[in-house]
């Protein structure tokens, strides 16, 4: 398709929606959260009561699984059918499970060619695309592709502040058990060659907004 992409991988807490999401507004293209599509996915498998762990089981959950998405980053929603799982998706127990479905190779494929499909039909002249894996599998050709990183102890402070209910400490390891475990499938810790590193452990929202704005506009 004609629809440029602009790439953003990065680890949890690094700011990457939110930083992804303005970056979209500020270009006018569309933005595509990859995570909600595997978390979605963890979110339709846990609904039928599927063992998470059981990778056979997942693929076959993924027969019936119809993932909406909207590209808007002013109007952002996540559809599983005709079901609203824009927050539910965010759930703890959610959370616990994306890992174990993201693991499988013939789930990434065909998650990564619906993602294909949502950008080519986008209607916008670009699309911020958001994930792990989007600047080295899911768009390795895109013109503009951005590492977004920060320290793990700034990372944990952000995410801690979003989130109710755990202490500081629990964050910091969930965080780290799930980019551990998410690191054995895609690498989004080192930049691959050609990807820029954007590191935002000291910027605050604004100015890493602009650093990757920046990158996008040199490239594009
Ligand atoms: O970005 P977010 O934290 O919402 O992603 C949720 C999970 O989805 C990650 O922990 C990872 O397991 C998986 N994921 C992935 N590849 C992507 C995006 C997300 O494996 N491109």
């Amino acid at each position: 398709s004609d629809v440029v992409i602009v790439a953003v991988d990065g680890p949890a807490g690094s700011g990457k929606s939110s930083v992804s999401k303005q970056v979209a507004r500020a270009l006018g293209f569309g933005y595509l959260d990859t995570g909600a599509a595997y978390r979605a996915l963890a979110w339709h498998a846990l609904a039928r009561e599927v063992d998470t762990s059981d990778a056979t089981a997942v693929l076959e959950a993924v027969s019936d699984f119809d993932f909406r998405i909207s590209l808007d980053p002013d109007d952002y929603w996540v559809r599983s059918g005709e079901v609203d799982v824009t927050e539910a998706i965010r759930e703890q127990r959610v959370t616990d499970a994306v890992s174990g479905v993201a693991r499988v190779p013939a789930i990434r494929r065909a998650i990564n060619a619906a993602f294909r499909r949502l950008v080519a039909a986008s209607g916008r002249p670009g699309v911020v695309v958001e994930g792990r894996d989007i600047t080295t599998v899911v768009a390795p050709d895109a013109p503009a592709r951005i590492l977004l990183t920060a320290d793990p102890a700034v990372r944990a402070a952000r995410r801690s502040a979003e989130i109710s209910g755990s202490t500081a400490a629990e964050v910091a390891e969930a965080l780290r058990r799930r980019d551990s475990s998410d690191s054995k499938v895609v690498d989004f810790l080192t930049a691959a060659p050609g990807v820029a590193v954007v590191d935002s452990t000291a910027l605050d929202f604004d100015e890493t907004v602009a650093e990757v704005l920046a990158v996008a506009r040199r490239e594009l």
